[in-house]
């Protein structure tokens, strides 16, 4: 980021109307950036520009969208010099009762849909020779919990995307990042739908209700959405970004650690044990 005198640098944002994506958003618009803001949601607010910048109906799930958001964000503020991706959306429930539409509309929104906008976005960047990918993950990306599984596999997907992302784009001056939060006072409930089924499989009660219920109060009890916006926004100016960025609880970190030396097993006992799983 350069002084006043400069050119102001321009930030494309996907799911900038809810959560960690409106903190980024308040975040860059706070710090002096121009903020073309996506979601769906601002098809109501389209031109509009308040405090997280200029509104762009986006749908990441839709390749018309994403063009048309494109061509609106270039024609506005030109060339992006920093794309962030948290559009997201998690559908709780066991594995045996998702049906394929959920687990589809959970991989089209959280991996194809930043797939999509990174492809809409990088050859702009690759043509001015720079440019900083910024990809939420989480650390479900790196660990999986139970009933979160069609959204612990969509994060798997993104975390493998961007570390062969990074490798490609270096050459041309584009820099790729993985942002791996923990729990945050964020997330809306209108985006943790409960599979359809999940509600009638007695197999899995009263499992279910107690992780649900652990999830609930740890997002509740979790990190300030602002200092991540702020983070985020700091990295974004370093010259170098590193490729992952966990914010998260000192546990969280704990829990990547495990995961990392203990034998699976032992570390699955462990999360299953931490959400009671297995509690009657
Ligand atoms: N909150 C946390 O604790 C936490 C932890 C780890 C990782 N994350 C990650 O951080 C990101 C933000 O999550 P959040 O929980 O803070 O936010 P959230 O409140 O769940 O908001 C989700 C955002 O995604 C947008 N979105 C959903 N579907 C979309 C689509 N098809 N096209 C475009 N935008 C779409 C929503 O806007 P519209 O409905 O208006 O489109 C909204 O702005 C996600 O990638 C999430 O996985 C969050």
């Amino acid at each position: 980021m350069g002084s006043s005198s400069t050119r102001k640098e321009t930030v494309w944002l996907t799911g900038a109307s809810s959560g960690l994506g409106l903190s980024c958003a308040r975040a860059f618009v706070k710090a002096g950036f121009n903020v073309a803001a996506g979601a769906r949601s601002f098809a109501a607010s389209e031109g509009v520009t308040d405090e997280t910048g200029y509104h762009i109906p986006l749908d990441v799930t839709k390749d018309e969208s994403v063009r048309s958001f494109t061509e609106k964000a270039l024609a506005l503020y030109g060339p992006p010099d920093i794309l962030v991706l948290c559009a997201g959306i998690l559908v709780l429930g066991p594995y045996e009762v998702y049906t394929m539409d959920e687990i589809h509309r959970v991989m089209d929104t959280d991996f194809y849909g930043m797939v999509r906008s990174v492809q809409a976005a990088l050859p702009l960047m690759r043509e001015k020779g720079s440019g900083k990918i910024i990809c939420f993950s989480s650390v479900n990306g790196l660990l999986g919990i139970p009933y979160q599984g069609a959204y612990t596999s969509a994060k798997h997907a993104v975390e493998g995307f961007c570390e062969s992302l990074s490798m490609e784009v270096r050459p041309f001056g584009v820099q790729v990042t993985l942002i791996e939060p923990g729990d945050h006072r964020s997330g809306s409930s209108a985006y943790r739908a409960h599979a359809a089924r999940a509600a009638e499989s007695a197999a899995y009660h009263p499992s279910f209700e107690n992780v649900t219920a652990v999830i609930r109060r740890d997002e509740e009890n979790g990190s300030d959405p602002e200092r991540l916006g702020e983070k985020v926004v700091r990295l974004s100016r370093r010259k170098r970004m590193p490729l992952r960025k966990r914010i998260a609880s000192p546990d969280q970190h704990l829990a990547v650690f495990l995961h990392r030396i203990l034998p699976g097993r032992l570390f699955s006992s462990v999360i299953a044990s931490y959400y009671r799983t297995y509690r009657k």
